[in-house]
């Protein structure tokens, strides 16, 4: 078995003219020729954070981007320009050390939680390869997990612990519009529902055959909102909206936002992850950076009580998150099933024993208008 720096597609890819076998797509999945005519004519919401329109419009804005496609690029942010530019530089100078200064500047946290993989998570159980490399870490508020990343590009720590402390306050502020306009306390994410935050640095090489490969897979995030810086240089990440996959344009000095399957447990259903995923393009490597907002472990998820009451039953069951992300790697598409509430049946049945003028109608609608994760 290869070690990890001889896996890593940054490593090998470039002496290939054509793609290995391992990373080749089934037909279904295949992003075809298509790849490089990007759908210009559509494109996901552009939100102005900056405060020329007032608070509540800017929340009809979010939700309304939130509903139509689980997607929204914010500009304004007031995230500087430079230290977006600065944290993608040393991401990618990390990514262009050699392969072995990049496997043990991943290997000080005892717990693994610090790491460097190549495809996906789940390389080893992956029928087919995906064409990208990722270092993945936490990056909570207290600076505690700071030890333990990599030292090397060595303002590494300095610029990604200053990034990472201006996206939580970025996140704070989206995920407040979003209470505003779903109608939760405003503080709802400020605790543990926000505690584990992760900071995701993926980097795909350039590609010989874009049309038969994939950089990460159709997905939803299993997190409650995803915040990415993209290249400005090159375009990848896709997002599907009636049927059709539409390419993200980079724009400058700005964050693409997107729901993940938490605050779609949350809101029980009105806000959809939308799936999403990446191609590769046969000329310039491409970095992107995700801030995903996970929970603490223990945290519960589950559709918001305060949204309920005797019409509206929750969709799902609750779980702490550390049950739901064991469920997520383990269960892949079938988590599905085991997120959505068996017994809604049972509700029902019960809500018109008990309350017998009670309309039904928000209770037995679908709770999803697509199909759940896959990762
Ligand atoms: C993710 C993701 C998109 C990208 O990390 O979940 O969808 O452009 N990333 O890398
Ligand atoms: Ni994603």
């Amino acid at each position: 078995m290869e070690s990890l720096d001889q896996r890593l597609v940054s490593t090998w890819s470039h002496d290939h003219s054509s793609v290995p076998l391992s990373y080749v797509q089934p037909l279904e999945s295949r992003p075809g020729s298509k790849v490089t005519n990007h759908n210009s004519c559509k494109t996901i919401p552009v939100i102005d954070l900056g405060g020329h329109n007032d608070r509540a419009h800017t929340t009809k804005q979010i939700l309304k981007a939130s509903e139509d496609y689980g997607f929204f690029q914010v500009i304004n942010h007031r995230v500087s320009k430079d230290l977006m530019d600065e944290a993608l530089n040393i991401f990618k100078e990390f990514h262009a050390m050699p392969p072995k200064e990049k496997v043990n500047e991943c290997s000080k946290d005892p717990n693994g939680r610090c790491k460097l993989y190549t495809s996906s998570e789940n390389y080893k159980i992956d029928a087919v390869q995906y064409w990208k490399d990722t270092l993945s870490h936490p990056c909570p508020s207290s600076g505690d997990h700071m030890k333990y990343w990599p030292e090397k590009p060595t303002k590494y720590r300095e610029v990604v612990g200053k990034y990472t402390q201006e996206l939580r306050k970025l996140a704070l502020e989206i995920l407040e519009l979003f209470c505003e306009g779903l109608g939760l306390n405003p503080r709802y994410f400020c605790g543990g529902l926000s505690g584990s935050p992760h900071v995701l640095v993926h980097h795909y090489p350039p590609c010989p055959e874009p049309s038969l490969t994939l950089g990460l897979a159709k997905h939803r995030d299993p997190t409650v909102i995803t915040i990415l810086l993209q290249d400005q240089l090159v375009q990848g990440l896709q997002v599907l909206k009636d049927g059709e996959w539409l390419g993200v344009e980079p724009l400058p000095n700005a964050f693409v936002v997107n729901i993940g399957l938490l605050l779609q447990i949350i809101s029980n259903g009105r806000l959809v992850g939308a799936e999403h995923r990446v191609v590769t393009n046969l000329t310039t490597a491409r970095t992107s950076v995700a801030y995903f907002i996970y929970p603490s472990m223990e945290s519960i998820i589950e559709p918001a009580q305060c949204l309920m009451n005797e019409t509206t039953l929750p969709v799902y069951k609750s779980m702490t998150f550390g049950e739901f992300r064991r469920q997520f790697f383990e269960k892949g598409p079938k988590i599905e099933e085991e997120l959505q509430k068996q017994d809604l049946m049972n509700n029902i049945i019960f809500l018109f024993l008990s309350t017998p003028t009670s309309p039904l109608t928000t209770v037995t609608k679908s709770p999803t208008s697509g199909k759940l994760p896959l990762l």
